[in-house]
């Protein structure tokens, strides 16, 4: 009886789109019953015991069983709503949600904070833009249990030691706010000069996730620096080559989908530790095609598609499969770097660019703070 009333139940809440639930009978007896139903095909007397399991899973739930689920973006909601393990930021995302009503609180705040700031100008500015991306970093960890990214300023991309300066000056805003350096990944664009201030900042305990990634020299020259994490980007390159050809690439064929493989196999053949984070997707066919990836941070559009879906998800990538493969080692120094990173075009315009729009979008920011002040 009281599974019965428990299923009528299950009936009502399949409107909400939960996904599978499970339960404690009486008696202690586990059992799992999908809310995938309609209202029209719960019976009033549905003839189900305390075991039994009604399929399916989402692609969501299926995909944590393989991969770390990161939330890729700056709202709050979202990241709720999906249960990530750790989230991402990028400054194209938090300029993006201080436009919001919702998130225009947190910019006042800062502003607010600083008004007896001896800082004037320029510094002021500065100072109130990590303010925000700290309370923007506190906010998420209030919900995600794990980690958070935080992004340097990418107009110090090209400068190690400003860099670490800003990596150590960020580490610090969040001591101040009660935050361990163990839940926050400093993101730095992967250029050579980024990757060469993360093993600065990792032999100080600051973990770096390196960003902007689109080729295997960068992947190479980070995983030696000892980064903590990389982030190689699917759909820029995807981008990049639709761009160039016209061609819409699908699957295991999708030029970004392919640098992923490509990166994960080498860091699993030679074991190095540096973990792979998947980002940047366009379709949710390079998400699936990445699952056993070490983690993927994923937008909040493409988590509630896999959190729609019950589609059967399979691992792609292993470890085990990784060492298998003839893979050869590559030395990269800075010269290696720079020669590898030339000779791929796609690369080359993607990591530019990407530097010169998450630089873009700062400055915007910089602008708003400026009307405030
Ligand atoms: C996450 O770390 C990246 O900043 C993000 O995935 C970039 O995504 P985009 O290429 O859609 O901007």
């Amino acid at each position: 009886m009281a599974v019965r009333c428990w299923l009528v139940r299950v009936g009502s809440l399949a409107w909400r789109k939960e996904g599978v639930t499970t339960g404690t009978g009486g008696g202690g007896i586990i059992f799992r019953v999908a809310f995938q139903f309609r209202r029209a095909q719960v019976s009033p007397h549905p003839k189900i015991t305390m075991s039994t399991t009604l399929s399916a899973t989402s692609q969501l739930d299926q995909l944590k069983k393989f991969t770390t689920v990161v939330a890729d973006t700056g709202d709050f909601e979202s990241i709720r709503k999906y249960a990530p393990q750790d989230a991402t930021t990028n400054p194209s995302l938090i300029f993006k949600a201080v436009q919001q009503e919702a998130y225009k609180p947190l910019l006042e705040k800062a502003i607010a904070d600083n008004s007896s700031s001896p800082l004037v100008g320029e510094a002021l500015q500065k100072k109130i833009i990590d303010d925000l991306l700290i309370a923007f970093g506190c906010k998420i960890l209030d919900i995600v249990p794990g980690r958070v990214s935080t992004e340097v300023d990418a107009r110090l991309s090209f400068n190690r030691d400003a860099t670490v300066e800003k990596a150590r000056e960020l580490i610090g805003l969040y001591k101040k706010a009660g935050v361990p350096r163990e839940r926050i990944l400093i993101k730095i664009a992967s250029t050579w000069e980024g990757a060469q201030a993360a093993k600065i900042c990792e032999k100080e305990g600051i973990h770096c996730n390196l960003t902007l990634m689109f080729s295997l020299g960068q992947a190479i020259a980070c995983a030696e620096a000892g980064v903590t994490l990389i982030s190689p980007f699917v759909g820029r390159i995807y981008d990049f080559y639709k761009a160039a050809t016209g061609k819409e690439y699908a699957g295991a064929e999708d030029p970004g989908v392919q640098s992923v493989n490509v990166i994960y196999n080498y860091y699993k053949k030679f074991d190095y530790k540096t973990q792979v984070m998947g980002a940047s997707f366009r379709n949710l066919g390079e998400i699936l095609e990445l699952a056993g990836c070490d983690l993927l941070t994923i937008g909040p559009n493409w988590l509630e598609d896999l959190q729609n879906s019950q589609a059967e998800v399979t691992q792609k990538l292993s470890p085990e499969a990784a060492r298998n493969m003839d893979i050869e080692k590559i030395d990269v120094d800075e010269k290696v770097f720079r020669w590898m990173l030339n000779e791929e075009a796609m690369a080359t315009d993607k990591l530019a660019e990407g530097i010169r729009k998450f630089a873009a979008d700062i400055v915007k920011l910089e602008a708003i703070i400026a009307k405030s002040i």
